[in-house]
């Protein structure tokens, strides 16, 4: 299928109470990964590039890869770009071909972080591409932290009624207690849920979990095994992911896991095979390992066989 909206597939996974699986790429395998893993489960899926990988692949290259990619495959794809700091950025991905695009300007006081929004909703409406925006800090939280301390970080669901109202995004990203990265919590791992009910119930919006790649076991010991240092790796449970979505997250983004799989697969081909000298060899199995990652995600979420 050619790419799709982003709102499309969101706007089907809030009224069906699941969610999108949204994956970062950079290079070919990953997405040939996320493509091949989606399409196993017939589930819609985001494949999504931030600023670091568009400066390493090129926009044009990533474009081209998936617009020729998607076309063999029976499922709804969206080409998102992640965290979009840099209004340049934000232009090129837009001309490009991308259909769906976030503008992070949450480290921005509340006023600015609204009229940057709107400038590229109002750029990316007119150009059918759908908007994604963050509100609040995506930083952990950890137990006995104070309530003003949270307020302080986490994400107002008043304030976000009016900053929907006021920039006419698509899918808000709250931060509701995750972070992103391999070291997520120091304790167990948690997420606001009666904040996060509260933004859905006022709000009525599609929203997006950053940071909330699980850090499997399985994968981080098969990294330790062969030299990675993961010492005190910590994600985002199962449990506290699929709680996250009935309660009303549709778009899960998740590139660590696709990381540390790509690590551990690495490393051992490695170790085992010190005369290896084709990158096939190398990077094929990283490509398996991180497809099972995306089907293991896609079956938490709820959207296998929704495409
Ligand atoms: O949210 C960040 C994503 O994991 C992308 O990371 O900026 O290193 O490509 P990156
Ligand atoms: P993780 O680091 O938890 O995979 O989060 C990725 C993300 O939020 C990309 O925007
Ligand atoms: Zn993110």
């Amino acid at each position: 299928m050619p790419v799709v909206k982003g709102i499309d597939v969101l706007q089907k996974a809030h009224k069906g109470n699941y969610a999108v699986g949204a994956f970062n790429f950079n290079n070919m395998e990953t997405l040939q990964a996320i493509l091949e893993g989606a399409s196993d489960l017939s589930a819609p899926v985001i494949v999504e590039a931030s600023e670091g990988a568009l400066a390493y692949a090129g926009v044009t290259t990533l474009v081209a890869m998936v617009t020729s990619l998607t076309a063999a495959y029976p499922i709804p794809v969206v080409l998102h770009l992640d965290h979009g700091k840099d209004f340049k950025v934000i232009m090129a991905a837009l001309r490009a071909g991308f259909t769906s695009v976030m503008i992070d300007a949450s480290f921005y006081p509340y006023e600015e972080n609204v009229a940057q929004t709107k400038r590229v909703v109002d750029i990316a409406h007119a150009m059918d591409v759908s908007v994604e925006a963050e509100l609040g800090k995506l930083k952990g939280i950890e137990d006995n932290v104070a309530v003003e301390e949270r307020d302080a970080t986490l994400i107002n669901p008043k304030q976000a009624v009016d900053f929907i109202s006021k920039t006419g995004i698509d899918y808000l990203a709250p931060a509701v207690g995750t972070s992103h990265g391999a070291f997520k919590y120091k304790g167990d791992s948690k997420i606001d849920f009666d904040r996060l009910r509260e933004v859905k119930q006022l709000t009525g919006c599609p929203l997006v979990l950053h940071g909330a790649s699980g850090v499997p076991r399985s994968l981080v010991e098969k990294a330790q095994k062969y030299g990675a240092d993961l010492k005190g790796a910590k994600g985002v449970t199962d449990d506290v992911l699929k709680e996250a979505v009935s309660n009303g997250i549709n778009k899960v983004n998740t590139d660590t896991d696709l990381r540390i799989a790509t690590l551990g697969a690495i490393r051992e081909v490695l170790t085992k095979q010190p005369d290896v000298i084709d990158p096939r060899k190398i990077l094929g199995p990283a490509r398996e390992a991180m497809k099972e990652v995306v089907k293991s995600r896609i079956q938490l979420l709820g959207s296998a066989g929704k495409a």
